[in-house]
């Protein structure tokens, strides 16, 4: 069998710290034969410590090399990436958001279309053994339909203070777009995708703009950092479910949190840590597994379900539309929080 070549575009923290190792173990099937950056001599680098044969400053060159590309660049570069590699007849997993708007991600999806290739997007918490299980257990009867749904991804002090990640220019806000997405995707995916039909929300960036704040994860410009550091919402689906939702890098806590649960007509599930609410024989059960199957690692099956969709063996689990849904949520609640005055 012809091997899936893989082309790496931005190999900075997630290119190196999950993707190149993760498509790495997949020797029977692919081979990641190229890498490109902006700095070329990251580039460089990265092609010499993961032994990659071909290393490029210009994506665009790289095209012909490849059969599929992970894009890993800033939010900004995600939509003209994916479409000039689906133009150009490349797969694209691209990191998540999966752009900066929900028009941007249309065109993305307009792409693919024409392209006939595969685009996958990097919600990688739908590959977590939990995340997994709790799908099954979703495909099943046992909490029925889905009623009040409640997501939170909270960090006490931890603005990360690398990369661009506090660039609303690269990046297109901060708390929500950056984390936030992750636990609003996973949500979304469990309850089957419904339909949205109200968002509302507020966002903060009060705690960051404070000269001399506590902050685990490195420094920042408190002067310059512009974007959202805490994001409220509540959101209504067309089949009546409502999610409460709540995210932050920078907030006064106890402990960081991350919470996704479900409350069903039938039954009730938790996703961290796993459990299911039920009642049986006129009692209530709490149950927890004792072994759920999967891999520790949520990059190595979001990996292998990329290769097999590439190469006609599987459906994706990410698809574009469900990944715009989350960037159409991402930009209401940003504009409905535009319309909320804070009173100092
Ligand atoms: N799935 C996750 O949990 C997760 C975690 C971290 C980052 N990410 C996403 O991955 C992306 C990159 O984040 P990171 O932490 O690796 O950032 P990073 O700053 O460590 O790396 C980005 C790399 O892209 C390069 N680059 C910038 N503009 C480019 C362009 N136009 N063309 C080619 N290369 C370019 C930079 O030189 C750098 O090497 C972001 O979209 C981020 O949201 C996802």
């Amino acid at each position: 069998m012809k091997k899936l070549r893989i082309g790496v575009i931005g190999v900075g923290g997630i290119a190196t710290g999950r993707h190149i190792p993760a498509f790495q173990q997949f020797t029977d099937q692919a081979e990641i034969t190229a890498v490109s950056d902006v700095n070329v001599h990251r580039a460089e680098d990265v092609a010499k410590q993961f032994q990659i044969p071909l290393f490029f400053s210009d994506y665009k060159e790289m095209f012909e090399e490849i059969d599929a590309v992970i894009i890993c660049t800033p939010n900004k570069f995600h939509a003209e990436i994916t479409v000039d590699a689906l133009e150009a007849a490349v797969h694209v997993l691209c990191e998540k958001p999966m752009a900066l708007t929900a028009s941007e991600c249309e065109r993305m999806a307009a792409a693919q279309k024409d392209s006939g290739k595969k685009l996958a997007i990097g919600y990688h918490y739908r590959f977590m053994k939990e995340s997994q299980a709790a799908k099954k257990v979703m495909l099943t009867d046992e909490i029925g339909t889905p009623l009040v749904i409640r997501a939170k991804g909270l960090r006490r002090r931890k603005v990360p203070g690398w990369g661009v990640f506090t660039n609303k220019e690269l990046q297109g806000g901060g708390s929500l777009i950056d984390y936030g997405c992750h636990l609003i995707d996973l949500a979304l995916w469990l309850i089957g995708n419904p339909k949205h039909t109200e968002v509302s929300g507020s966002s903060y960036n009060a705690l960051s703009k404070i000269p001399n704040q506590v902050n685990l994860w490195g420094d920042y410009d408190h002067q310059k950092f512009n974007v959202d550091d805490h994001v409220t919402a509540y959101m209504k689906f067309e089949n009546g479910a409502s999610l409460l939702f709540e995210t932050s890098w920078a907030t006064n806590i106890r402990d960081d949190e991350e919470h996704l649960s479900i409350s069903g007509v039938n039954g009730g599930i938790n996703v961290f840590p796993f459990e299911l609410y039920t009642t049986r024989y006129n009692m209530l059960f709490n149950s927890a597994p004792i072994w759920i199957p999967g891999e520790e690692d949520p990059g190595i099956l979001q990996a292998k379900n990329f290769i097999n969709a590439c190469l006609g063996e599987e459906e994706l689990i990410v698809k574009p539309e469900e990944a715009m849904q989350v960037s159409q949520i991402i930009d209401a609640i940003y504009k409905s929080s535009d319309k909320v005055t804070v009173v100092e």
